[in-house]
């Protein structure tokens, strides 16, 4: 009798092997949407199967456009990216994070002055979800000097915003401003 040991090796040919997904988050409040943000997402979108931008609800940062408006402004814009898709989320990032089975969170990094903050939220991430990694991506150099609130600042005092951000989201501030 043979005391071999009944050891079947499966082995998976590699037409059917599928390696993980890899997902992203790429959050942020968004308010507005910039060409600076969608640099950085068409640069995410090249490293991840799958990339979910992440709208935060956070209400103390008195937004200009509600969540719902912010999604209407995301969802043109990344209409023409394979495999991205927009939401809104509330609570602790690292939370929503793992609910969509996410791997990583993707920030952007425009100047040195960003990354005190950055630095601070990614260890402070970290802490709270071992397994998270934060990577950090730069926009192209004509875009650091754009953001959020500076767009929102220049729309308020009339402006040229369109160099700035997508066509659909100069034209939301100006009726926005109007209103
Ligand atoms: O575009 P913003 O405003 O710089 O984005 C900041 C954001 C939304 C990524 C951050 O405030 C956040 O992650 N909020 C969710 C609440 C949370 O998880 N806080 C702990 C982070 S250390």
């Amino acid at each position: 009798m043979s005391n071999q040991k009944n050891i079947r090796l499966v082995f998976c040919h590699p037409v059917c092997y599928r390696p993980p997904m890899r997902t992203a988050i790429y959050p942020g409040s968004f308010d507005p949407l910039t060409n600076g943000h969608l640099d950085v997402l068409q640069r995410a979108v090249k490293l991840f199967d799958r990339v979910i931008v992440a709208i935060a609800r956070n209400e103390s940062k008195n937004p200009l456009f509600s969540l719902d408006e912010r999604l209407e402004l995301m969802k043109p814009a990344i209409a023409p990216m394979k495999n991205v898709k927009a939401d809104i989320f509330d609570g602790l990032l690292v939370e929503y994070a793992a609910r969509q089975q996410a791997q990583a969170i993707v920030r952007g990094l425009r100047a040195v002055s960003d990354f005190e903050f950055e630095f601070q939220m990614a260890l402070m991430n970290r802490k709270l979800a071992e397994n998270i990694e934060t990577i950090f991506m730069m926009p192209r150099e004509t875009y650091t000097f754009i953001s959020s609130r500076i767009v929102k600042e220049i729309a308020r005092l009339g402006g040229d915003v369109r160099p700035f951000v997508p066509r659909h989201v100069a034209s939301a501030l100006a009726k926005k401003l109007v209103e």
